[in-house]
This record gives C-alpha cells, structure tokens and sequence, in this order.
C-alpha cells in the first residue's frame, strides 16, 4: 500500500462488536492497545494492564474479525525480562488470543527482544515517538522529536527497528514535519497517531473518536461521533420510563391465552 501510496487505515478495538463493526467497514488493521487500560478498564495508564488482560480482549476482538489485520499490544514489562520471556509473551498473544501481530514501544533498547520476536515467526509494528509506557520517565504525555536530537534518534531507531525486520513503525505525538521525513527514509509504512499528514497510515483510539471516553482527548482527536451523549439520553430517558410506568408497553409483553388464564386462575 505504500508503494501504491495508498494510506493504511488502523483503529483500536477491544471488544467483538466494536471489531465486528471496523473489520465490515472496511478498516485496513485493528489494534487491540493497550489504550485498553484507560478507555475500557477505567486505569489510570496503561502501565497496569496485564498479559491476561491482553488476551481475554484480543480473543473477543478476533471473533468479530473477518479481513483485518489484527495487531495487539505487548503490556508493560512483558517485554523487558530478557528475550525469551519477551518471545514467550509474544506466542501467547498469537497462540491463545489469536493475534496476528504484535506491537512494542522503543527503539535500540529493545532491538534484540524485536529481532528474538520476529524469530520466532511473529510480525512486529514498532511504536516510536510517545511511549506511552513509559510516561513515568518521559514525564507525561509529552510531544516527541522537538530537538535535533530527538529527531536524530528517531530516525536511528526508525532505521535499525526496518532493519531488524518491523513490518511498519506506528509514530506517536510527533511534529508532523518529523514524521514525514521519517517516515520519507523508511521502505515499511508509518502509521502517525498525532503525526501529521506525512505518515502512511493513521490510527486512533475508536472510543476517542465516537466521543465513547470521558477523560480528556488530545488536540490530536478528531470526533466523528457522540455516541457518549447519545447513550447518556438513552439511559435517561430508558429510567424515566420505567419510573412512570411507561415501559414496558403492551408491544414489549407476553401474553396468554385467554383458555389457559381460566384454567389457571380457574376464572
Ligand atoms: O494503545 C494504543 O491504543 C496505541 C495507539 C494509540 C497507537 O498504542
């Protein structure tokens, strides 16, 4: 697609109606990220989700998918106790969620756990820019690649994560000049969340933009819906209607035969 200069479409999804949804209308990738622990499992970050976590909503998402590609998230810490933990946890998103990929944040610090990963048979998407994961360090959610350095070793990560064989760099919160360049000096796609218009692809949390999460969004987002509202006015109005005895109507109730009633009561 990148040769074509086709762009790539990702959203995230953590459930089976959610990807039944993306995967028929036609979304080229589902991630289930680990965004999962913020937007669906009410954490604070995502440094608290769990490889079970992981696994019990992979499994629901590739039940609703058909044609996508399914990528998931490797959680926090489940890729930096050596290389054979990093593969074993990578198998087990494949083997027991039925992930067709998976996605790591970092660059050269990682490089041997990737290279162990891809090894063993297993697609990588690489995460450079923000890494969420890492917040603790970085100091928040803070833009990536606003100095020359930054952006030096960005490109050296980008460079050396195609080289150990990443089929595609997702480039998170970074100015959209940066990302272009990047994204200019790699043969694999980039797939920009915060990025500009210059990646190959773009990708979103989906409760992000159907307004589905309450907590803040970045500048970033762009809203196509309002499901939140939506389902606000439902619930309200579904309440007031119990209250007054408005719900159920007589099209929503089970009845019985006459016959049978007088049997019954003996009426
Ligand atoms: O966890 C996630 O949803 C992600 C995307 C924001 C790229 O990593």
């Amino acid at each position: 697609m990148k040769q074509n200069k086709q762009k790539i479409t990702m959203l995230t999804a953590y459930d089976y109606p959610t990807a039944k949804i993306l995967d028929e209308n036609g979304v080229d990738g589902i991630l289930v990220g680990d965004s999962l622990g913020m937007v669906v499992l009410g954490y604070e970050d995502t440094t608290q989700v769990t490889m079970e976590d992981m696994i019990h909503h992979i499994k629901a998402v590739n039940r609703g998918m058909k044609q996508a590609l399914l990528v998931a998230d490797m959680p926090f810490l489940s890729y930096h106790m050596g290389t054979i933990q990093s593969v074993k946890n990578a198998g087990k998103l494949i083997q027991e969620g039925h992930a067709q990929a998976v996605k790591l944040e970092g660059g050269q610090e990682i490089l041997e756990d990737i290279k162990a990963i891809i090894k063993a048979g297993i697609p990588v998407m690489g995460n450079l820019g923000l890494t969420p994961q890492s917040i603790h360090q970085l100091g928040g959610y803070i833009m990536q690649g606003k100095t020359e350095e930054q952006v030096n070793k960005m490109l050296e990560d980008a460079l050396a994560l195609e080289s150990a064989g990443v089929f595609s760099i997702v480039l998170e919160y970074v100015p959209a000049e940066v990302a272009a360049f990047i994204s200019s000096k790699l043969s694999i796609p980039t797939i920009g969340i915060g990025a500009g218009v210059g990646c190959d692809g773009q990708i979103l949390v989906t409760h992000d933009i159907l307004g589905l999460y309450q907590g803040s969004t970045p500048k970033f987002v762009k809203r196509y819906a309002e499901i939140g509202i939506e389902m606000e006015h439902a619930v309200q109005q579904y309440i007031q209607e119990v209250k007054q005895g408005l719900f159920p109507r007589e099209e929503h109730s089970f009845r019985v035969e006459k016959e049978s009633l007088k049997r019954i009561y003996g009426g």
